[in-house]
């Protein structure tokens, strides 16, 4: 019997989180505007564009209970396919054919949730009651001579702490992605100075130049800089050894559920001549590729207590620290969570400058 490490989970509900990208949503139906069904944190919404502007709301029909999703896209309004109800953008019954001289009923009503595009993502934030966090940190976006590739989203059998926990691990570079990603010969990781500045945590690391001998052309490496805006993105900026130019990785794992996530990756470099995004894409996928039977292996896929954990384990343990923290403190009020959030923790000044 293991425990999980995170109890309660509704914490993660005042956050925002990517459910598809823009481009997913247009071609989910033939109309470019959706509706397209995804789940997040366990609730099945409909995502749709209704007149220009795109809506997430719970993808049940207030009538008998159909998906949403199963309708279509009339103008400004979603219908269901089943009676013909039509829905606004705030997710009112606005028509109802079978009996339009009749008021509408006040129940008529499906949950619509706070919506924004972002970065191409279509993002939900599922309790808007606090409206304290922000759409996570992305430092390339839209920045001159900086080209932006937005890879296509991918489901994982795990949860999002241990995607996260993957694309952020040091020490497991040297065994699942030798050749690839890393020179096996350097098996011992960094135990880099970990800091919370404002909702994220930010460590830097710098691997050894010499591996770049026996690396593929392709292998982003350099000096990594990570900020990471919780609870499950990832800024990776790396300036490569190569050419001194910058390459970054931007990710963010979506809680399906307890057990699956969707994850979302932007590729994005300094434009050059002669680099193609595919054979970015590419190296990306081999790079998954490595990782995902690896992570899909670890049971539960929940994080749990009786984990042993090292020194070398650092980015980890404190990451869990702090989820776990953030989830009692939610449970305390709002003032807790949003000081358990934004109080800073600056580990690199407590250590001795070298
Ligand atoms: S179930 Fe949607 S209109 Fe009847
Ligand atoms: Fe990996």
């Amino acid at each position: 019997m293991t425990r999980p490490l995170i109890e309660d989970r509704s914490f993660l509900r005042h956050f925002w989180h990517p459910v598809c990208t823009r481009q997913e949503l247009e071609a989910a139906h033939p109309s470019g505007r959706g509706p397209m069904a995804v789940t997040l944190l366990g609730e099945k919404l409909v995502v749709a564009n209704l007149g220009g502007k795109i809506v997430a709301m719970q993808d049940r029909c207030a009538h008998r209970f159909a998906a949403l999703s199963k309708g279509s896209v009339d103008g400004d309004k979603l219908r269901c396919n089943y009676h013909g109800w039509r829905y606004d953008a705030g997710g009112r019954a606005v028509h109802i054919p079978a009996c339009p001289e009749q008021p509408i009923p006040r129940k008529a009503v499906a949950t619509a949730y706070e919506c924004e595009v972002r970065y191409d993502l279509v993002w939900v934030r599922l309790d808007s009651s606090w409206q304290c966090t922000e759409i996570p940190y992305f430092s390339e976006w839209e920045q001159p001579g900086m080209r932006n590739v937005v890879v296509p989203s991918y489901v994982w059998n795990t949860a999002s702490e241990r995607r996260w926990e993957n694309f952020t691990d040091l020490s497991h570079f040297a065994f699942v992605h030798p050749g690839t990603l890393y020179d096996p010969a350097y098996d011992r990781p960094p135990i880099p100075a970990v800091d919370r500045v404002d909702g994220e945590m930010r460590f830097a690391i710098e691997p050894p130049p010499e591996m770049l001998e026996n690396l593929p052309q392709n292998c982003p490496i350099g000096s990594f800089t990570y900020r990471c805006a919780m609870p499950y993105s990832i800024n990776l900026v790396i300036r490569l050894y190569r050419d001194d130019t910058t390459f970054t990785l931007w990710t963010t794992s979506s809680p399906i559920d307890e057990t699956h996530c969707r994850n979302f990756l932007i590729i994005a470099r300094a434009e050059k001549d002669d680099d193609p995004d595919h054979q970015h894409i590419a190296f990306q996928k081999l790079v998954l590729q490595e990782d995902q039977p690896i992570i899909e292996s670890q049971w539960p896929a929940e994080i749990s207590m009786e984990e042993v954990s090292l020194v070398t384990d650092k980015v980890s343990n404190q990451y869990r620290k702090w989820l776990r923290e953030l989830s009692i403190a939610a449970a305390q009020g709002k003032d807790a969570f949003v000081k358990a959030l934004h109080t800073s923790v600056t580990d690199s000044a407590s250590l001795p400058t070298v």
